[in-house]
């Protein structure tokens, strides 16, 4: 049977809103993003949010609007890259829905991050050779967290059909 829920996990720039927006397609659910849903009740842009009152008070509110989408069915709902970091937010996700950790490697990670358009609060200003560092880093130490999901998808290739064929075996 498939879940009320899906919670799309992984690092920043690993592709999460995209495969939530087409598994959502897919399924006829509802794509939701914590981000724009922090931005929607905040009225303010997570980067500025960061400036303004740090990281402390972001992650606060993030879980609280994480917890929020417990009410919501048929959604799938794509986390920023530290949602599943903080609090109980990971085991919250796994006991409120389904898990899918979109994997990729650090390198990947750091190529895309370099050429996002978005600013991302924890990464701006660094140089390149801070980054790549940073990112290899701060990756390692959230990858044991992502593995609690209970799928994982290559987020380099995404094939939506391997994601829709371990849903259709639930
Ligand atoms: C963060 C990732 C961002 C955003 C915030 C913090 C993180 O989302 O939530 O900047 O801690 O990795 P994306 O993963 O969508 O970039």
């Amino acid at each position: 049977m498939l879940p009320d829920r899906i919670y799309i996990i992984g690092y920043m720039c690993s592709g999460k809103s995209s495969i939530s927006r087409k598994l959502a397609a897919r399924l006829g659910y509802e794509p939701f993003d914590t981000d724009d849903l922090f931005e929607e009740r905040y009225h303010i842009c997570v980067q500025d949010f960061f400036e303004k009152y740090g990281e402390d008070y972001f992650r606060k509110f993030e879980s609280e609007i994480l917890k929020k989408t417990g009410e919501k069915h048929h959604v799938v709902v794509s986390t920023g890259g530290g949602t599943p970091c903080f609090f109980d937010n990971m085991q919250w996700m796994n006991d409120n829905g389904l898990t899918i950790f979109v994997k990729t490697s650090p390198l990947t990670s750091f190529h895309r991050i370099m050429n996002a358009k978005r600013k991302r609060p924890l990464v701006y200003g660094k140089t390149e050779d801070e980054l790549r560092q940073y990112v290899e880093n701060h990756y390692n130490s959230r990858l044991p967290i992502y593995e609690k999901a209970q799928f994982i998808v290559k987020g380099e290739n995404i094939d939506i059909e391997e994601v829709m064929n371990y849903l259709s075996q639930l």
